[in-house]
């Protein structure tokens, strides 16, 4: 089970980040001294009803300090899902009660499960009752909306069901990732509660980062956008100068993706990184378009060699 360090400072986590959070980003994460990274969301219903892709996206070269989050509103479903052999070998398994994206909401799921702190209670009893020494984490928002900023009172159903710590972003739902994230709803959320709280929301340099942990005192703190970009932001926060050369973690990611799924799974996967991966750049413009264009990977491997950039973060 993730252990939280007494110095605060050292718990970094790499949350779960559909379509970008695989295995090698999680690896790099874990690498630049991320402590914990988590697998992209996963549907509870497509877990229990067999879904393949579902069980793709747990695919690990090592399941050593990954989480699992799970999806759904239904708590016998969610129950079920985490007693699967293929989710018993990660020793964190969390709960998304902070999903924005509509199809999700709409279905009662992510963030939407805010609206009903007891639901949210009787899930995360479901699941500590079958976490069989996992812990059981929940990763919710601000609230639903700001007029529905509960974050503390969500906070405090899942303390009271068993959970073993909580993620809070301090935007709301209805927010999506737009403005910025409020500092002072993480506070809030961790002078109520006892068990750890962990904070998201907009750190991307030593500065922010310094900024949340005075302002909230977390006992930890996700960083997601910022690290699919730069993995190495992890070694920087803990005050190391690291170097990251783009093209090799491009074109290493792009060999590892292939090596597990295949060529054409890959070239799809592989281009939402290169957007996060080049974006600020100087001069790359052309390899962009370049690489986004590619058809296979002679084409993707020639754009990516003409990167040249080695940066901190
Ligand atoms: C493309 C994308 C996918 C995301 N997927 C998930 C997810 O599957 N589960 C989750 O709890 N949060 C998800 N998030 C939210 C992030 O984990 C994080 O809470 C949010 O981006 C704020 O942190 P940041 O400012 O460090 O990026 C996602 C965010 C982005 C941009």
């Amino acid at each position: 089970m993730f252990l939280f360090d007494k110095d605060n400072k050292k718990n970094l986590i790499f949350p779960a980040v559909a379509g970008y959070g695989d295995f090698f980003l999680r690896a790099e994460c874990l690498k630049y001294g991320a402590k914990l990274a988590f697998c992209e969301m996963l549907s509870a219903k497509g877990l229990v009803y067999g879904c393949e892709n579902t069980f793709e996206l747990l695919y690990c070269e090592s399941t050593k300090n990954i989480g699992v989050q799970i999806f759904g509103s239904d708590p016998s479903i969610i129950k079920d899902a985490i007693q699967f052999d293929c989710v018993k070998k990660f020793d964190t398994i969390e709960l998304n009660a902070g999903c924005p994206v509509r199809k999700i909401v709409t279905n009662g799921e992510g963030s939407a499960l805010m609206k009903s702190p007891q639901l949210l209670y009787d899930i995360v009893k479901g699941m500590k009752s079958v976490a069989d020494g996992r812990a059981v984490g929940v990763k919710m928002r601000a609230g639903f909306n700001q007029n529905e900023k509960n974050a503390v009172e969500c906070a405090l159903k899942c303390e009271e069901a068993g959970a073993d710590y909580v993620t809070v972003h301090g935007r709301t739902a209805d927010m999506l990732y737009s403005g910025f994230s409020d500092n002072s709803a993480i506070m809030e959320v961790k002078k109520a509660v006892k068990i750890p709280v962990i904070a998201n929301g907009d750190i991307v340099d030593l500065g922010t980062f310094n900024k949340i942990a005075e302002e909230t005192q977390a006992d930890g703190f996700a960083i997601a956008r910022a690290a699919v970009a730069r993995p190495n932001i992890f070694a920087t926060l803990l005050g190391k100068n690291t170097e990251i050369d783009i093209k090799y973690l491009l074109t290493e990611h792009f060999a590892k993706l292939e090596a597990a799924f295949g060529e054409r799974t890959a070239l799809g996967l592989i281009k939402g990184h290169i957007n996060y991966n080049l974006k600020g750049l100087p001069n790359v413009k052309d390899i962009k378009v370049a690489a986004l264009l590619a058809k296979n990977k002679n084409e993707l491997l020639k754009a990516l060699k003409q990167i040249n950039y080695v940066t901190h973060i």
